[in-house]
């Protein structure tokens, strides 16, 4: 299976927080950007690079750089982890995935997307909770019909249901996550997780 657990002790404090309910939303979006830059680390490990020569002060070295860089963030909680990206990516292009849940046949509905050119890029696509896994195929499906090549889903809390839903679909999806919580309850909520995490980062619980 395609799934990087980081046990990063940084990554284990940030996660504290975000699941520790007396978290106010302020301390939550610290925490979630603090958390995501442990998982950029490890989701970039691989990513195609350009060599070139560069002058230091000195002299002559080799200097490289890394090539094209998408990040689609599912909305809405997926922007909790998008300045992360963008700090430590500057040059990244952006979309936005938009999807619900359809009340009477539970399958996923689109009600936005706004994607840049994904023909030549690796594709971080960030859905912090992996819950079903309904939405994270549907915004995989959406990206690979963009052209993009290499794939990587950048989760904060994951569940069995959505890991294993991820892998029946799109096998070549590479899923870096924070955690692998227990199970979903009877609300699809992840538990142990914590709780909805859009509510959490905007207070609007
Ligand atoms: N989405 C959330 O925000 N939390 C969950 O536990 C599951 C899906």
């Amino acid at each position: 299976m395609n799934f990087t657990i980081i046990d990063h002790p940084l990554t284990r404090h940030y996660l504290t927080v975000l699941r520790d309910h007396d978290t106010p939303p302020e301390r939550f979006r610290t925490a979630a950007r603090s958390l995501t830059y442990t998982l950029v680390l490890e989701a970039t490990k691989r990513l195609p690079m350009d060599e070139f020569p560069v002058d230091s002060p000195l002299e002559k070295t080799a200097g490289y750089r890394v090539r094209d860089v998408a990040a689609v963030a599912v909305l809405r909680a997926g922007l909790g982890m998008l300045d992360a990206v963008l700090d430590m990516i500057p040059e990244v292009k952006v979309g936005f995935a938009g999807v619900q849940r359809d009340e009477e046949t539970a399958l996923p509905q689109e009600y936005y997307a706004k994607l840049p050119d994904l023909s030549e890029a690796s594709v971080l696509i960030l859905e912090p909770m992996l819950a079903t896994g309904g939405s994270l195929s549907w915004a995989v499906g959406k990206v690979k019909s963009s052209g993009a090549r290499q794939i990587t889903a950048l989760c904060v809390v994951t569940a069995p249901e959505g890991v294993r839903r991820l892998n029946e679909d799109h096998p070549d999806v590479h899923i870096v996550a924070a955690a692998y919580d227990r199970e979903l309850n009877d609300n699809y909520y992840i538990v142990p997780g914590l709780g909805d995490m859009g509510d959490r980062l905007f207070g609007t619980l």
